[in-house]
């Protein structure tokens, strides 16, 4: 576990790093090393004895949970990709999208016979749905831009990460059905949970009356 005495949270570069920071201004901290960072990876908020980690969404889980970082701000997509042993304590409600099924433009993805093939960045969640509804089907781990897949022909459909359907709509394809939603979670590991029980949840606390809701 992360033993110093500051509350150590990690963030997911990017979007969601840049709303955490948002919320932590609102709260009335300091956050301009957050914004004038450089290429930092580890800053601080003066007065607020918080360190702040900045990585990749599974190597935010992956510190949560070996207890490098006492809490973490990170997708539900990662954490249903992802898995793993940690608490999940609160919905941020920003970083908002959903996963959906989607392939190319009036194809019937579920009619005819023969086992589909579904290309995903996630092969866990996209295992989960379809044998929720007891489907077979082939998997394909794609890295990115998985819209491709469909369109070079190597698969009936896609489950990927749908936001504003741009993506979609300009490469010829639809959603046929949604999958699950999403948006950032805070997540705690469960050492310090016990430890720092009451920092943790003044922070959790505060940031959720932050967010207005
Ligand atoms: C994500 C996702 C879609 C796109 C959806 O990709 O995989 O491609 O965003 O957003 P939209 O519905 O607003 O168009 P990302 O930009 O993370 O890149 P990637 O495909 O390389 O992962």
């Amino acid at each position: 576990m992360n033993d110093n005495n500051a509350v150590r949270i990690a963030l997911t570069k990017g979007r969601l790093e840049k709303d955490t920071v948002g919320l932590f201004e609102k709260m009335g901290y300091d956050v301009s090393e957050l914004r004038d960072k450089g290429r930092r990876l580890i800053l601080n908020i003066p007065g607020q004895n918080i360190e702040v980690v900045l990585a990749k969404a599974a190597d935010v889980i992956t510190y949560v949970e070996l207890g490098a970082c006492d809490m973490g701000v990170v997708g539900k997509d990662t954490i249903l990709e992802h898995g793993g042993q940690y608490y999940e304590i609160a919905d941020l409600g920003f970083g908002r999208c959903r996963f959906a099924l989607a392939g190319k433009k009036g194809t019937d993805f579920y009619g005819g016979v023969g086992v589909k093939t579904v290309a995903t960045k996630y092969p866990a969640v996209t295992r989960h749905f379809f044998e929720s509804k007891r489907m077979d089907v082939d998997i394909v781990k794609i890295e990115g831009s998985v819209e491709l897949a469909p369109l070079l022909k190597i698969a009936d459909g896609i489950v990927d990460i749908v936001e504003t359907g741009t993506t979609l709509k300009e490469n010829g394809l639809e959603v046929i059905e949604d999958v699950v939603p999403i948006s950032a979670r805070l997540i705690v590991n469960t050492v310090s949970m016990k430890l720092k029980k009451d920092r943790i949840e003044a922070l959790s606390d505060e940031m959720l009356k932050a967010l207005d809701r």
